[in-house]
């Protein structure tokens, strides 16, 4: 990661407003190896701390191809990029990785880290993250059937939620 211009932090010691950055910056939800990658574009979720280490926690639908690469990889990443590549971002969020290169689209070039794990050498922010657990939500647990039905409208289609330990941090 050095080589890219990165440099390592703590996780305590991320700097940006954390829920104006997921939400408003968005983030690269990517998974996978040199041979075989995806990412998609995400604005839901958090990080914060838990079971004693500091975690991420997110929200894929299983309809996504990059579902495929979190639940088969031990970790994923979050990257976040500077306004510059907003267009990136909407392409890896509207596009599909089974229907084309959008990573090549969006004129991102992954790297990976020593651990293996793939980032971007665009972005500014790397977080490694290694999956604690996962699971659907469920229907019958949302307490305030509004957000039920504003989120998922009648047919269902929940995400499924994966914490994990954020591993490293790195920053441009
Ligand atoms: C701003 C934004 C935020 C998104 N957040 C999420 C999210 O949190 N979870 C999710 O499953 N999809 C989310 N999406 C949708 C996926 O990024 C989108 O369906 C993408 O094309 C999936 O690509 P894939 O099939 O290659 O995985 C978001 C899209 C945008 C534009």
């Amino acid at each position: 990661m050095e080589k890219f211009g990165f440099k390592r932090i703590r996780p305590e010691d991320i700097e940006p407003n954390l829920i104006r950055l997921v939400e408003k910056e968005w983030m690269l939800v990517t998974a996978g190896t040199k041979e075989r990658i995806n990412t998609m574009t995400a604005n839901w979720g958090g990080m914060g701390y838990l079971w004693n280490r500091p975690v991420v926690f997110i929200f894929i639908r299983p309809e996504r191809y990059t579902y495929e690469f979190v639940e088969s990889n031990e970790s994923f990443t979050l990257t976040f990029f500077d306004e510059s590549y907003r267009a990136a971002l909407d392409i890896c969020g509207t596009k599909s990785g089974r229907d084309c290169d959008k990573i090549a689209e969006a004129n991102l070039t992954p790297l990976f880290s020593s651990e293996g794990n793939p980032a971007f050498e665009e972005s500014e922010m790397v977080l490694e993250c290694k999956k604690l657990y996962a699971g659907m939500l469920r229907d019958e647990e949302f307490l305030d059937p509004h957000i039920l039905t504003a989120a998922y409208g009648l047919k269902g289609n929940l995400h499924k939620l994966y914490i994990a330990e954020i591993k490293s941090v790195w920053i441009k």
